[in-house]
């Protein structure tokens, strides 16, 4: 029985596992409190979690049925994130750890993306690649074993989540901009506008978001912010299908490169529809089985940290009261 913390970014999250099986998952988003700056002031994400981490982890407790005195380890995101927000979550975990003598597991946050698919109903086995797309990472992974992956390739600049929220901003839309373009892009033409993909023939498996995003700025100011408005359904269609073809371009490219049998998505971006849609059409004709997690374990969660913390290291009591968190650099895969 794992009780398991994630504060990387702007939400507060714990959650109850019980071997592979969620017994709760609480997640309280920041957004609103974000909303007004277009983006993550880090300074206010880690007080909010400062304030809030306490009665999550209390509602996760409750939901879930279950005791302090029936929870086995403490799982926490160490990194990478938002250093203060991090810092929120580690202390908080290291402090209820403590406080029963129980070990702490600290967890990549890469591999809690990663490992949303090994929760259950119908837990992913590996091997199989896995396309993590969120805020701050692209990447594709061949996860071979449950505790790691080895990096096949990786986003050269924007991830793809940061180029749908800085497209969102730009298009005038809300906060987080994943969620709002994709709203605005069903009612457009998604070949109304030409954007370029790229990387697209590079023969790697790297990423690149960077030059779609100024390509939408050029957009917008060849229109003029009246046709803006006008277009706004087009233009987010448009990109939005750049987005997802730069992501299944690669992903076939990966897929004709190994031998795979199965094929799992992680991260916010992963949510989106259009990408699971085309995902699912590149797997059913390549007869390769696909494993789509809910949209709620791909946003940052901390079921899928517990169900990472199940492969990984424990630090026994007290030898992780010096434990710190880190920004960023220790995004080792293995
Ligand atoms: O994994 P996540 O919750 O946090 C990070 O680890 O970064 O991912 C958040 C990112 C944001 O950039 C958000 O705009 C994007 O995922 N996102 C989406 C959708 N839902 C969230 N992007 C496109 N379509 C969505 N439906
Ligand atoms: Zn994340």
């Amino acid at each position: 029985m794992i009780l398991a913390i994630e504060t990387s970014c702007d939400d507060t999250c714990a959650a109850v596992l019980d071997g592979p099986r969620i017994l709760s998952n609480v997640i309280s988003s920041q957004a609103a409190a974000h909303a007004g700056f277009g983006g993550v002031v880090p300074e206010v994400a880690s007080r909010h979690h400062l304030e809030l981490a306490p009665a999550v982890v209390e509602a996760a407790l409750g939901q879930a049925g279950v005791g302090l005195d029936e929870i086995e380890a403490v799982a926490v995101t160490a990194g990478p994130g938002l250093i203060g927000a991090l810092l929120v979550g580690v202390s908080t975990a290291k402090a209820i750890a403590a406080a029963r003598c129980l070990p702490l597991i600290p967890v990549d946050h890469l591999k809690g993306h990663v490992a949303a698919n090994f929760l259950e109903p119908e837990p992913l086995q590996p091997p199989f690649l896995c396309l993590v797309a969120s805020g701050g990472h692209t990447l594709l992974g061949a996860v071979r074993e449950h505790g790691g992956y080895e990096l096949l390739g990786q986003t050269l600049d924007d991830a793809a989540g940061e180029a749908f929220d800085k497209s969102a901003r730009l298009l005038g839309l809300g906060y987080p901009g994943g969620p709002a373009l994709e709203k605005e892009a069903e009612g457009g033409d998604p070949e109304a506008f030409e954007m370029p993909v790229a990387m697209a023939r590079d023969p790697g498996l790297d990423f690149s978001f960077s030059g779609l995003k100024t390509a939408l700025v050029y957009r917008c100011r060849e229109l003029g912010p009246d046709a803006v408005a006008e277009r706004r359904a087009d233009l987010a269609a448009s990109f939005q299908a750049a987005v997802v073809g730069q992501l299944i371009s690669k992903l076939k490219r990966a897929l004709k490169k190994g031998d795979w049998e199965a094929v799992a998505l992680g991260g916010g971006v992963a949510a989106n529809g259009p990408l699971r849609e085309a995902v699912a059409r590149l797997c059913e004709e390549r007869g390769v089985r696909l494993k789509l997690v809910p949209g709620e374990l791909c946003t940052d969660n901390a079921a899928m940290i517990g169900s990472a913390a199940r492969f990984a290291a424990p630090i026994e009591y007290p030898d992780y009261l010096g434990y710190d968190a880190f920004a960023s650099g220790e995004t080792a895969a293995a």
